[in-house]
């Protein structure tokens, strides 16, 4: 993956490093022979998640100073993943969205600047952009969240782009669209690839809502990885950048790749469609790709297919 040579022992910290997308970014920094520390509360994280890995852990949140002193202690490259994540959660708790994901970050800011960190990777969110007005979304497009979590979210790649202004420290944001793979897993809040695996393990029908041709950006969770360990190592300076594949998948195809899968008739069922669902969004990815040197990597049936194995075994 390039060229970057790794300093002697570089150790690096991983926030929210026992999630879905944190566990991935922790194997492939191992592979790139980094030394690991992953912060976790393990609120929505899961140990099974990095059990495997010869990494130190340190249980904790990221709203507690003291803590976050001690993980920073000797990082050169931090990638903040540790959130409160959801739309519809923000709506549920939103003293805690704001507390994790804006307050965590500062807090996680104001410790490195006694610290020997050169550069951040902060996991963003298509949700700072609100309604899409445009079907192909740049990094241009107005940034109006709609949601408590897209402001939060939001707060916090101010509070990462100002305070590299104020003390020199590299910040990138990575504002991932529609993220799927290995580690994510079902629960009420999640997203269509898990609910559909979820239905297809208890061999429910599954539920399409509109006629299904409504498209989606569906990045695999390895390419988004991947962007982190670019961005830390590549950026020349702080920025912002869509994730994605500038992918076009509809729920229709999804569904028929499922249908393909299993050894029993997968019943589908259409639904009316849901008020202000988007019908079609893709990234544009081309500011990741010139700057960065980013390519997805993982072709939507591929990756579908090993997420398909993966799950049916949990
Ligand atoms: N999954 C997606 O499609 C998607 C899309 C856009 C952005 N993101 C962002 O990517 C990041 C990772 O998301 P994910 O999908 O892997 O979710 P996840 O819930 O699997 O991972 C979040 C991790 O953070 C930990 N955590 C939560 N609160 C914490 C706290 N206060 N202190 C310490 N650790 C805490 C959790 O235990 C968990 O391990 C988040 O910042 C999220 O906003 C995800």
């Amino acid at each position: 993956m390039g060229s970057y040579k790794i300093k002697k022992m570089e150790t690096v910290l991983v926030t929210g490093g026992a999630g879905f997308i944190g566990s991935n970014v922790v194997k492939l920094l191992l592979e790139r022979k980094y030394k690991v520390k992953v912060l976790d509360n393990l609120s929505t994280g899961y140990l099974k998640n990095i059990e495997n890995f010869d990494i130190e852990f340190i249980e904790g949140d990221i709203r507690d100073k003291s803590v976050v002193k001690q993980a920073l202690n000797g990082v050169t490259k931090v990638f903040h993943l540790a959130a409160h994540i959801g739309n519809v959660k923000s709506l549920e708790f939103p003293f805690q969205d704001l507390e994790i994901n804006a307050t965590g970050t500062l807090t996680l800011l104001e410790a490195m600047k006694e610290s020997r960190v050169e550069v951040l990777v902060y996991s963003s969110s298509a949700a700072i952009y609100g309604e899409l007005k445009t079907e192909i979304v740049d990094e241009t497009h107005p940034i109006e969240p709609e949601s408590y979590y897209g402001v939060s979210k939001l707060a916090a790649e101010k509070y990462i782009l100002a305070f590299s202004k104020l003390y020199g420290i590299k910040t990138v944001a990575l504002r991932y669209f529609n993220v799927y793979g290995i580690n994510q897993r079902y629960d009420s809040y999640g997203n269509v690839i898990p609910i559909f695996h979820q239905r297809v393990k208890e061999k429910k029908p599954l539920t399409i809502f509109g006629d299904g041709e409504q498209t989606r950006d569906f990045v695999n969770v390895i390419d988004v990885a991947r962007a982190n360990i670019l961005a830390a190592e590549n950026a020349k300076q702080s920025g912002f950048y869509n994730v994605g594949c500038g992918g076009k998948i509809s729920i229709n195809y999804l569904a028929q790749l499922l249908k393909e899968k299993v050894d029993f008739p997968l019943e589908i069922v259409y639904a009316p469609a849901r008020k202000g669902e988007v019908i079609h969004c893709s990234a544009d990815i081309s500011k990741l790709q010139t700057d960065l040197g980013f390519e997805p990597s993982v072709a939507f049936e591929e990756g579908l297919r090993d997420y398909f194995e993966w799950f049916l075994k949990q």
